[in-house]
C-alpha cells in the first residue's frame, strides 16, 4: 500500500485539486481508500499573473520561469496540508500534474505540451517521492497526451455494463471517455465546457467575476442564434478522435473575432456560450450511443449548463462520479494518483486506444523523495479500479 497524493490544477486555473489517497494492487485489482480532497486556489497575484501570461498573450522567459516557481510552491503547500490532514505524515508518492500553460496541437496531432509547477519544490518541502511532467510522454509516442484520466475512467466503469456510458469532465475544456461493450474505449476533448463562459463574465464584469456562478448570468439570456452558428462551424469539431484541444484555441479574442460589431447582451451572451459547449457534448456524447453519462468537473455546479446538456440527451441518465464513490472535484485529482502510483512500479498510465498513442507508455518524470520506497515486487498493471473508501463533496471549510 502506498499513500498518494495526486495534485492537479485545470486549464481554468481556478485552484489546485488534491486528492489523499491509499492505493494498493492486488494482483489485477486496485483498492482505492480515498481519505480527503482540498481545493486551494493560487493567490489572487499568482492568478492574475498566469491571466496574463496564458495565450493568447505573448509572454517572457522570466515570467515563465516565476510562474513556475510559484505555481510548485503552491503544491508543494498544498500536497502537505493534505498529506497531513490525511495521513499525519508525508505521503509516500505526490503526483503533480502542475498547470499546463501550452498544449501545442496542429489539426488531429499533439505537438507537445507544458506543464509548469517546478516539482523540486514539492520534493524539498514534503521530502516524498514527486512524480510530474506526466502527459509528455503519451506525446513522444503519437498520443494527444490527453485526456489522462480516461484510465481511470476505464477501469472504473469496464465492469462489463451492457450499454454504453460515457465519462464527461466539464473543466475549462470538456473531455469525454466512451466506453461501450465489446469495443476499445475512446477519449478526447470535445472543446469549451468553461473556458468561454468564463472568458465572457470576466470580459464583461472587468474582472471582477471569473465564472457564472451557478448560470445564473445564462439563465437570464437566450441563445443569439447568429453567434451560435457562428461558433458551431468551429473545424474542431469535425476533426475524428483522438483530438485534444485547449485554451489556446477558446480564449476571449476568439470569442470576440466571432462577435465582431454585433451587441449581445451579457446574459444572451453567456446563454449562447452555455449552448455551444452543451450541443458540442451532446452530439459528441450521442454519436456514440451513449445512454448513462458520468460526470465530474466544475462544470456540474453550472445548472443551466447541465440542464442545457440534458435538454438534448433526453434519453440518457446523467450522474455525477460521486455515483461511483469520487466526489466530482476530486476525480481529476484521483487520476493523477492512480497515474503516479503506476509510474514509480514501473507500470503504463495511459489506455493506448483513449489517448491514440502507438504503446501504453509508463508517464512522468520522477524526482526522489527523502528515503527511497519500498515496492512490493512482480506488480502487473490493474485491470480494475475498485474504491474501498469513497469520498463524496467536499468539505465547506475545504471550499471556502
Ligand atoms: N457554482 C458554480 N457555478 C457555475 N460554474 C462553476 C461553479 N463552480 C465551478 N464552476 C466552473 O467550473 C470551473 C472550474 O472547474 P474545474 O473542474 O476545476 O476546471 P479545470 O479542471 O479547468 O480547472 C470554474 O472556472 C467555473 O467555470
Ligand atoms: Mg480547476
Amino acid at each position: 500500500m502506498l499513500k498518494v497524493i495526486g495534485m492537479i490544477s485545470g486549464t481554468s486555473f481556478d485552484a489546485i485539486e488534491a486528492l489523499a489517497v491509499e492505493l494498493e494492487l492486488d494482483g489485477e485489482r486496485l483498492t482505492a481508500d480515498l481519505l480527503a480532497h482540498s481545493s486551494t486556489p493560487y493567490p489572487e497575484e499568482l492568478r492574475a499573473a498566469l491571466a496574463v501570461m496564458l495565450p493568447p498573450a505573448a509572454t517572457t522567459l522570466e515570467q515563465v520561469c516565476r510562474a513556475d516557481a510559484a505555481i510548485g510552491q503552491h503544491f508543494a503547500l498544498a500536497a502537505e496540508e493534505t498529506a497531513t490532514a490525511a495521513f499525519g505524515e508525508p505521503a509516500d508518492v505526490i503526483a503533480s500534474h502542475g498547470q499546463t500553460v501550452f498544449h501545442w496541437v496542429v489539426g488531429s496531432r499533439a505537438m507537445n505540451t507544458l506543464q509548469l509547477g517546478q516539482a523540486a519544490f514539492i520534493a524539498e518541502l514534503t521530502g516524498s517521492t514527486v512524480v510530474h511532467d506526466l502527459r509528455v510522454r503519451d506525446i513522444a509516442a503519437g498520443g494527444q497526451g490527453a485526456p489522462l484520466a480516461s484510465l481511470i475512467d476505464v477501469l472504473l466503469l469496464a465492469d462489463g455494463a451492457a450499454h454504453v456510458r460515457g465519462v464527461l469532465n466539464l473543466g475549462g475544456i470538456a473531455n469525454v471517455t466512451i466506453i461501450a461493450p465489446g469495443r476499445a474505449p475512446i477519449a478526447f476533448d470535445t472543446g469549451p465546457a468553461n473556458a468561454l463562459i468564463d472568458a465572457a463574465i470576466s470580459w464583461r464584469t472587468q474582472g471582477r467575476e471569473t465564472y457564472d456562478r451557478d448560470g445564473v448570468t445564462a439563465a437570464r439570456g437566450t441563445v443569439d442564434e447568429p453567434l451560435f452558428r457562428a461558433l458551431m462551424a468551429e473545424p474542431y469539431y469535425q476533426l475524428t478522435p483522438p483530438k485534444s484541444t485547449g485554451k489556446e484555441l477558446f480564449h476571449l479574442e476568439y470569442l470576440r473575432r466571432h462577435i465582431g460589431d454585433r451587441e449581445i447582451a451579457t446574459g444572451d451572451l453567456l446563454a449562447t456560450l452555455t449552448a455551444v459547449s452543451a450541443q458540442t457534448v451532446a452530439t459528441a456524447l450521442g454519436g456514440y450511443g451513449v445512454t448513462e453519462v458520468v460526470a465530474a468537473g466544475g462544470g456540474t455546479r453550472n445548472p443551466a449548463l447541465m440542464d442545457a446538456i440534458a435538454q438534448r440527451m433526453p434519453r440518457a441518465r446523467i450522474v455525477t462520479t460521486d455515483t461511483y464513490g469520487v466526489a466530482e472535484a476530486a476525480k481529476e485529482a484521483l487520476a493523477m494518483a492512480v497515474i503516479g502510483f503506476l509510474t514509480v512500479h514501473g507500470l503504463p498510465g495511459v489506455v493506448a486506444s483513449c489517448t491514440g498513442a502507438r504503446r501504453a507508455v509508463v508517464l512522468g518524470s520522477i524526482v526522489p523523495g527523502l528515503k527511497p520506497l519500498t515496492l512490493s515486487a512482480g506488480a502487473r498493471s490493474p485491470s480494475r479500479l475498485v474504491v474501498r473508501t469513497p469520498l463524496f463533496a467536499t468539505t465547506a471549510s475545504e471550499r471556502a
